[in-house]
C-alpha cells in the first residue's frame, strides 16, 4: 500500500486564478498603500490571507444549500444546525452568529464589564478588540515553550495554569470568564493538550470561574491530539472533541474555520440566565434566535461541515499538507515557528530580516516581498497587528481548506526560497495612518527609504 497522503477528494468545479507580472504587482502594491488587504484578490495568484470563510464545500454541503429552508422564524434547518452543534460541543444552549466576532461581542458584553481581566492562552485579534471594546483587558497566558519560535514541542498552544492560578488568586471578582483558543491561531497554530485544558479547567472551577473554549479550529486541534498525546492515538477525532468541549461552559466559534464554511459561526453556553441575555441581544443585532445572522442555506452547510471537518482522512491530509509547507522550507533555512501549525505555517520575520527592526514592520515588509516575487499574499501577525502587545513578528501562510494542491504549495516553496535568497535587500516600512482598533486592516504604508 503506498504511503503518499492524497487529498481525499477530486475536483468537480474549478476557480481560475491569473498570474501578474511584477510591475503590475509593484503597481497595486503602491495604490494599496502597501497594505496586502487592500490589494484586489483578482490581483493575487495564491492567497493564504487567511484559512477562514476560504474554504472548498462539499458536494453534500452544496446540496443542504438547495434544501435550506429560508423561513424567518422556526426554520427546519435551525434543529439541523442546533442538533449537529450540539452533537459535537454538547452545551445547551445554541446560539446562531453571523461570523466569530459576532459571538464574541455578545459574549463579552453579556459577561464583561469595564475593569474585568480576560485570560487566554493568547487573543485572537478580534477577541482582544472585543475584550478590550468593552473596557476589559485581555491577558495572554501562553505557556513558557510558546514564547521561542524554534523550540518544538507538541503542545505549544497550552496556557501557563500556574500563571492562571495567580491571576485568578490576586484578582478575585475581576475575571468573569478565562478564554483557551484551540488551537492558538496568535500562537502559531498550535494546539492544546487535553491534559492542559484539564488542569485550566480544574483551576477555573476552583476558583469559580467559567471556561470558554474559542474553538474555531477543535477539529485540527483534536487531531494534534490524537497524533501526540499518549493515550488517544485509538480515539476518534469527534470524541477528542466532545471531551475537550465537556471541560467547558460553553465557547465561542467561526464556521469559516473548521466549520467549513464560507460564512457563519456561533455561541454555546450552558447557564440558562446568560443565554437569555445573550437571545435578547442576538435578536438587537444578529437576528431572531432561529437563523441570528445566518441564511437556513448557511446552517445547513455548516451542520454537514462541522462533521466533514473531523473525518480522519481529511484531517490527515490536511496536517500533512500544511507540515509539508512549513517542512520544505524549514529544510532550506527559512525560521519558522516549530513544530508547523494546523492552519498554516508561520515564518518568524525577525529572524528572517534581522535588520528591520520591530518598529519598521518586519513582517510587513516580508509579506510585501512575497507578494512581489510570486502573488502571493500572506499577512503580518506583529506589530503592525498587535503594537506595543507583540510578542513575535510573525508571517502567517493560512492554507485554505481544500483549496489548493501539492503543486500550488510547491510553487509558495520555491518563491519564499527565492524571497530567503535575496533577504538583505528587503527593507522596513513606517505607519502613515491607522485607526484606533484592529489597524491593520485599513492601516496606510510606505516604504521607510521614501519616508523623507
Ligand atoms: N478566534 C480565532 C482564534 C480566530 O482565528 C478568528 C478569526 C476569530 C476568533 C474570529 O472569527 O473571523 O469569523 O469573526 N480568524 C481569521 C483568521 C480571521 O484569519 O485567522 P471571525
Amino acid at each position: 500500500m503506498p504511503h503518499t497522503i492524497i487529498e481525499p477528494f477530486r475536483i468537480k468545479s474549478i476557480e481560475p486564478i491569473r498570474r501578474t507580472t511584477r510591475a503590475e504587482r509593484e503597481a497595486h502594491l503602491r495604490a494599496a498603500e502597501w497594505n496586502l488587504f487592500q490589494v484586489p484578490a483578482d490581483a493575487v495568484l495564491i492567497d493564504l490571507l487567511t484559512d477562514s470563510g476560504t474554504g472548498a464545500m462539499s458536494v453534500q454541503q452544496w446540496a443542504g444549500m438547495m434544501v435550506g429552508d429560508e423561513s424567518y422564524a422556526g426554520s427546519r434547518s435551525w434543529p439541523v444546525f442546533r442538533d449537529a452543534v450540539r452533537d459535537i460541543f454538547g452545551y445547551g444552549h445554541v446560539i446562531p452568529t453571523h461570523q466569530g466576532r459576532a459571538a464574541e461581542r455578545i459574549l463579552f458584553s453579556v459577561m464583561c464589564k469595564a475593569g474585568d481581566i480576560v485570560p487566554n492562552n493568547t487573543h485572537f485579534d478580534t477577541t482582544r478588540a472585543n475584550v478590550e471594546f468593552v473596557g476589559a483587558r485581555a491577558v495572554d497566558l501562553p505557556c513558557v515553550e510558546a514564547a521561542d519560535p524554534a523550540v518544538s514541542h507538541p503542545f505549544k498552544g497550552n496556557m501557563d495554569v500556574a500563571a492562571l492560578d495567580r491571576l485568578l488568586s490576586e484578582n478575585r471578582g475581576r475575571v468573569p470568564l478565562v478564554m483557551l483558543t484551540v488551537t492558538n491561531n496568535s500562537g502559531g497554530g498550535q494546539p492544546v493538550s487535553l491534559a492542559n485544558a484539564t488542569a485550566v479547567s480544574e483551576t477555573c472551577h476552583r476558583h469559580g470561574v467559567p471556561l470558554y473554549f474559542d474553538a474555531c479550529r477543535f477539529a485540527e486541534n483534536a487531531w494534534f491530539i490524537k497524533q501526540r498525546e499518549p493515550g488517544y492515538a485509538d480515539h476518534a477525532p469527534i470524541d477528542i472533541a466532545r471531551a475537550m468541549m465537556a471541560l467547558g461552559d460553553g465557547c465561542t466559534m467561526s464556521a469559516k474555520k473548521d466549520g467549513m464554511a464560507n460564512i457563519g459561526g456561533f455561541l454555546c453556553t450552558n447557564d440558562d440566565v446568560l443565554a437569555r441575555q445573550e437571545e435578547n441581544l442576538l435578536i438587537l443585532t444578529e437576528g431572531y434566535p432561529t437563523y441570528g445572522g445566518l441564511a437556513g442555506r448557511d446552517l445547513e452547510a455548516i451542520a454537514v461541515g462541522l462533521h466533514e471537518a473531523l473525518d480522519e482522512d481529511y484531517l490527515a491530509y490536511r496536517a500533512a499538507s500544511v507540515a509539508y509547507l512549513g517542512d520544505h522550507i524549514s529544510r532550506a533555512g527559512v525560521p519558522i515557528i516549530q513544530p508547523p501549525g494546523g492552519h498554516a505555517i508561520y515564518i518568524d520575520a525577525k529572524a528572517f530580516l534581522p535588520h528591520v527592526p520591530p518598529s519598521a514592520l518586519p513582517g510587513v515588509a516580508l509579506a510585501n516581498a512575497l507578494y512581489l516575487a510570486g502573488g502571493i499574499r500572506s499577512v503580518e501577525i506583529g506589530t503592525l497587528m498587535f503594537a506595543d502587545a507583540a510578542r513575535m513578528e510573525l508571517v502567517r501562510l493560512a492554507v485554505p481548506r481544500r483549496v489548493y494542491t501539492q503543486s500550488h504549495i510547491d510553487y509558495v516553496v520555491e518563491t519564499i526560497l527565492e524571497v530567503f535568497a535575496e533577504r538583505e535587500a528587503i527593507g522596513g516600512l513606517r505607519i502613515v495612518e491607522a485607526a484606533p482598533f484592529l489597524r491593520h486592516f485599513t492601516a496606510r504604508l510606505a516604504p521607510l527609504e521614501t519616508a523623507r
